[in-house]
This record gives C-alpha cells, structure tokens and sequence, in this order.
C-alpha cells in the first residue's frame, strides 16, 4: 500500500488498524558509470513497495535526496545540507504524527545519511521530550534500518559477489535498481576492472582518487538476475522487522 497512491479516507481507516508507516530514504548521487544517479533511492523504495504489496504495509513518499556532497564533482548529483535535510525529516515526521502515525521506521539506502538521519531523530524526540506537561501527547518512535543490513542481505551479497562488491556503486545495488528497472541497465566495461579503494573527503578530492566514481567495485557483475534474489531476500527481513516495530 503506497501513500501517494491512496485516497484519504483509505488513510483514515489504515490508521484505525496500524499507527506505523515506511518511509524510503536515499539520495540522487553518481553511482559510477554503469549505476543510475537514483541508485541509493531506488534501492529502499524497490524493496519497500513489495513489502507493502506483500504485506499491507503502508509505504510513504521516497526521500530521494540526502547527504552527497562528496560526490558533487559528478554531473547530476543532488545534495542537501545536514541542516535542511533535518528539517526536512522534521517536517515529514510532524505531518505524520499530526494524523496519528506514532512508528515511522525509515528504511535507508545510503551510508552517508545516517549520521544525519540520526540527529534529525534527536530534533523529532526533542519536541516530544519538551512538549507540554500533562499534553500526553503519544511518543513518536523512529527506526532506521540500512536495506544491506537486513538480515540475510550481506551475506547473500557476498555470496552472489565474492569479489569487486567494493563499498560504492556496489554490484549488488546496482543489481536490485535493474532488477526494478530493467529497462535501464547500461553496459559499460570497466577500466579498472576493480576500482580503488581510499578515504572520502570532499568533491574535487572525490573525483582525483575516484576518477570514474566506485569506490573498490565491479559493478559490470550487475544483473537482474542477482537483483531478484537481493529483492527477495531483504522483502522478507523487511516485512519480519517491520512488523516487530509496529507492534513495539
Ligand atoms: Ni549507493
């Protein structure tokens, strides 16, 4: 079940039954030459929309754009700065509470936000603890949750890649956005085969030890195939913890 696919008085009587909702969280940064700039969004929002298939889960709005300043020498990456996305996240999270969601489990799909996203659950629990006495207004709980952390996940991906799954534009998440949309895979041979692995710093320095943007990776191994797999594993953990959190 989609948010934005829904009508309100659907809304009105899935509340009647569950107070928790998902909410995909990525970014729109360059995912090397062969990965879509929507990658680390498209990965939680894949996995999520068949877990609510699956499930009846409600699955909220994708926020696509995050953290990526490192990638800024790359054309088409979006960034937002900590400070905007925390509002953001703010924002979000009073409208859904103001409707009576008290469980938002944020499935992400990006390392670099998780610094951010969790402070910004620091400004959301602020107005809680703070709020007025005697309000008893109910306690809004938030989890964040990386897709790749899913149980079962990383070793699936180890298994499908035992070498060049590298740490960015990775060939398992390439894999899960062709698994979803398979229309866009893009072949492209790799020079180097494997990618160099190094610290990240900013932008230009980014783009001098990271030259095509992968970080340790092969993702030419990318396939639909390993996508399916990826997909199916991480539907199954998503729905299991899911569940647990709503009825926490
Ligand atoms: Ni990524």
């Amino acid at each position: 079940m989609q948010l934005h696919l829904s009508s309100w008085p659907e809304i009105e009587a899935y509340l009647a039954t569950s107070k928790a909702i998902l909410i995909p969280i990525g970014s729109t940064e360059q995912h090397g030459p062969n990965g879509l700039l929507g990658t680390d969004a498209l990965c939680p929002e894949i996995i999520a929309r068949r877990a609510g298939d699956e499930a009846g889960i409600l699955v909220g709005p994708t926020f696509n754009v995050g953290q990526a300043q490192h990638h800024m020498a790359f054309p088409g990456t979006i960034t937002l700065r900590p400070s905007t996305m925390i509002a953001a996240m703010l924002d979000w999270s009073q409208s859904l509470t103001r409707h009576g969601f008290e469980r938002i489990y944020w499935l992400n799909g990006h390392g670099g936000n998780i610094a951010t996203i969790t402070a910004a659950f620091s400004e959301m629990y602020h107005g809680v603890t703070f709020g007025e006495p005697g309000s008893n207004r109910p306690p809004l709980r938030c989890m964040l949750r990386n897709w790749w952390e899913l149980g079962g996940v990383m070793d699936l991906c180890r298994q499908l890649f035992p070498v060049g799954e590298g740490s960015h534009a990775t060939p398992s998440e390439v894999s899960v956005t062709y698994f979803g949309y398979p229309e866009a895979q893009k072949r492209v041979e790799m020079t180097p085969k494997i990618a160099p692995n190094g610290p990240i710093y900013d932008a230009e320095d980014y783009r001098r030890r990271f030259p095509d943007g992968r970080i340790g990776s092969d993702p030419s191994q990318a396939s639909v195939e390993a996508g399916g797999k990826i997909v199916a594993a991480a539907v199954r953990a998503v729905i299991g913890e899911f569940r647990s959190f709503a009825a926490s």
